[in-house]
């Protein structure tokens, strides 16, 4: 059977000492690894419609996208900062060291829409609590936050427990 673990590549000290840096790209240069990923994703889905799909720039937006289109739902994407044209909501997080910013179109969602939040890899949280609040700062109800790989060890579910939280390959 095939197994999703074994295209995510171990990239020791990167981008800096001591971080094992998970690379993704073998999993996306092979089509029937993406499609059991889709395939995952979809069935960890709780019941319930899904009106947009939230991707964050930028690891988030390469299966965002597809999930998107799988559901018959709209994409809409989380950027950083000075990147979207239209009027945004702005939402600052914490960092290791410094501080950082996301973006999302205040017209990408209409009050009351379910949406789902996905990105490549939840470690610290921080990224997906921001997303969280900008989601809700447009009147959205998050349905989930999906990801394709959790680092357990540094317990970012934490920071979005008033979700629903679903990963498809974890490390503790
Ligand atoms: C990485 C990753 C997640 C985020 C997770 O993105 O793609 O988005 O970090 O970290 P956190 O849970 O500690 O917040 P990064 O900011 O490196 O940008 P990229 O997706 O553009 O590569
Ligand atoms: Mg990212």
């Amino acid at each position: 059977m095939m197994k999703l673990e074994s295209y995510v590549r171990n990239i020791p000290d990167f981008p800096k000492k001591g971080v094992s840096y998970k690379d993704i790209t073998p999993l996306l240069l092979d089509p029937d690894a993406m499609r059991l990923a889709v395939k995952l994703f979809m069935q960890n889905l709780p019941h319930t419609n899904i009106d947009k799909v939230v991707g964050i720039e930028s690891r988030g937006f390469f299966f965002a996208t597809l999930l998107a289109e799988k559901l018959n739902a709209g994409f809409i994407p989380v950027r950083k900062p000075g990147k979207l044209p239209h009027r945004t909501h702005t939402e600052n997080y914490d960092l290791e060291y410094g501080s950082d910013t996301l973006e999302i179109h205040e017209d990408a969602i209409k009050k009351g829409e379910k949406v789902l939040l996905h990105d490549d890899v939840l470690a610290t949280g921080g990224t997906a609590a921001a997303t969280c609040k900008l989601i809700e700062k447009c009147g959205g109800e998050i349905v989930q936050c999906s990801f394709l790989v959790e680092l357990e060890f540094l317990h970012g579910a934490e920071k979005i427990k008033n979700y629903g939280v679903s990963s498809l390959i974890k490390y503790s």
